[in-house]
């Protein structure tokens, strides 16, 4: 009983943690491309064309699958785009999803 009680505390202090969490990874490891607001207006971004992720259209057009594909396994269209699987854990990864879905421009 005591072990329950100590997981349902754990994971209920992890979700509330997770959105802050994010948004700290998100300014750690893709803000320096993605720029902090997903428009992807950087030095990087422009060189790259990377796309602008906080739009509607972007948004509609991806999956959460996808995202975190991408994240996960990197991009097949361009290799600066990284896979992240060996440097976040899939907690991390998740969080970023949702993150990113923050982003939508309003
Ligand atoms: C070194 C620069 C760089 C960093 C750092 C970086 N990305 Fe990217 N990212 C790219 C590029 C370039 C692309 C475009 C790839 C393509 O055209 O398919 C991309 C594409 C993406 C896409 C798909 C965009 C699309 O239009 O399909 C997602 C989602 C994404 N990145 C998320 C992240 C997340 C989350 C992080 C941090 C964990 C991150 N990126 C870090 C350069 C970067």
């Amino acid at each position: 009983m005591k072990m329950r009680f100590a997981l349902v505390l754990a994971l209920s202090l992890s979700a509330s943690a997770y959105a802050e969490d994010s948004a700290a990874v998100w300014k750690a490891k893709c803000k320096s491309c993605h720029g902090e607001d997903g428009k992807a207006e950087t030095k990087m971004g422009k060189k790259e064309k990377i796309s602008d992720i906080s739009t509607e259209a972007w948004q509609a057009k991806h999956s959460d699958d996808d995202i975190l594909k991408v994240i996960t396994e990197g991009s097949k269209e361009n290799a600066k785009m990284k896979p992240f699987k060996e440097k976040l854990t899939p907690e991390q990864i998740d969080g970023l999803v949702k993150h990113i879905r923050s982003l939508k421009a309003k």
